[in-house]
């Protein structure tokens, strides 16, 4: 009768190869390196011969983009791909709205620029309420992340009054993609998370350069305070991406992939909203 030795005792045969008759230590090593369950399932015979049936069974480990790195680095690849080229290096989408194409050829209209500043006021806003009050206790990582934008677009929007213009209520754009929001953030946590990223960090990155072009052609070069942070904004970035990591580490893999489903979405909405600049 042959009993079964524990996988301790692997560790001890794979450093002497010339006890297993049938496989070189190289196979031993491939095979060892493939996943834990393989381990867990591996066993001896007494008479020296590896049940290996159970070692070949299991399919390598899924790898995701960026998934080594963290899940921003999943989130931020699915969004790189969501831009066209025109927009940035990494894009791989074709141009077919008209804010898809090269920001410098941009025709920025100036009331249009206004609807974009209100609109974006509503949807920060929003946000800012949601992690206030938060309905998921993880929304309340990103309370004072040092990347709120609702008072500085308070202030811009002020200036603008200051210089005699009507300030509209906001349009459909925001008001739709606010709702959309709070409905979110009320049911389903991965996609809502999925928002709060791309809001941000696309404002600090395609949003900056989209401010900067705008203020050259129609506001005499002035720096809104839309796009001024309080201290380091790479280290307030880092800082969210940090918590953001965290609070994935408790999802599935499902729930992750849910997240990044949602890209698309937000993509959507806030080229809604971006499209105001050019109308
Ligand atoms: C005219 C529109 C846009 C332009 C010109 C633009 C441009 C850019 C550029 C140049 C980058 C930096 C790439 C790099 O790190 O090398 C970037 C990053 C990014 N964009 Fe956009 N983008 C636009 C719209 C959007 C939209 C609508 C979203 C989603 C709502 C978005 C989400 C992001 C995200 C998440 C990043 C990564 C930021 C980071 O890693 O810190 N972008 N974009």
């Amino acid at each position: 009768m042959s009993s079964l030795t524990p996988l301790s005792q692997l560790h001890f045969l794979y450093n002497k190869p010339h006890i297993l008759p049938h496989f070189t230590s190289s196979f031993f090593l491939t095979r060892f390196h493939v996943s834990e369950t393989i381990t867990r399932g591996a066993s001896v015979s007494m008479k020296g011969v590896v049940v290996v049936s159970e070692m070949i069974v299991e399919k390598p480990k899924k790898r995701y983009a960026g998934e080594s790195k963290g899940f921003v680095e999943e989130m931020r690849f699915v969004a790189m791909k969501l831009h066209t080229k025109d927009q940035a290096k990494e894009g791989e989408k074709e141009v077919k709205e008209p804010e898809e194409t090269t920001v410098a050829k941009w025709e920025p209209n100036f009331d249009g620029y206004l609807k974009f500043l209100i609109d974006s006021k509503l949807v920060y806003d929003t946000l800012e309420k949601i992690v206030q009050e938060p309905h998921y206790p993880s929304y309340a990582e990103f309370r004072k992340t040092g990347l709120e934008r609702c008072a500085s677009l308070e202030k811009d929007l002020q200036w603008f009054k200051e210089q005699g213009h009507v300030i509209p209520e906001p349009s459909s754009p925001g008001v739709a993609y606010a709702q959309y929001l709070t409905e979110l953030s009320q049911k389903d946590p991965q996609a809502f998370i999925c928002h709060f990223y791309n809001i941000y960090f696309a404002h600090s990155a395609g949003g900056r350069m989209i401010g900067k072009k705008v203020a050259e052609k129609i506001l005499n070069k002035k720096e809104l305070e839309f796009y001024k942070w309080d201290g380091d904004l790479s280290k307030l970035l880092q800082n969210v991406r940090d918590k953001l990591n965290k609070v994935a580490e408790e999802w599935s893999r499902e729930e992750k992939n849910h997240c990044l489903e949602e890209t698309e979405k937000s993509f959507k909405l806030s080229g809604e909203i971006l499209r105001l600049i050019l109308t």
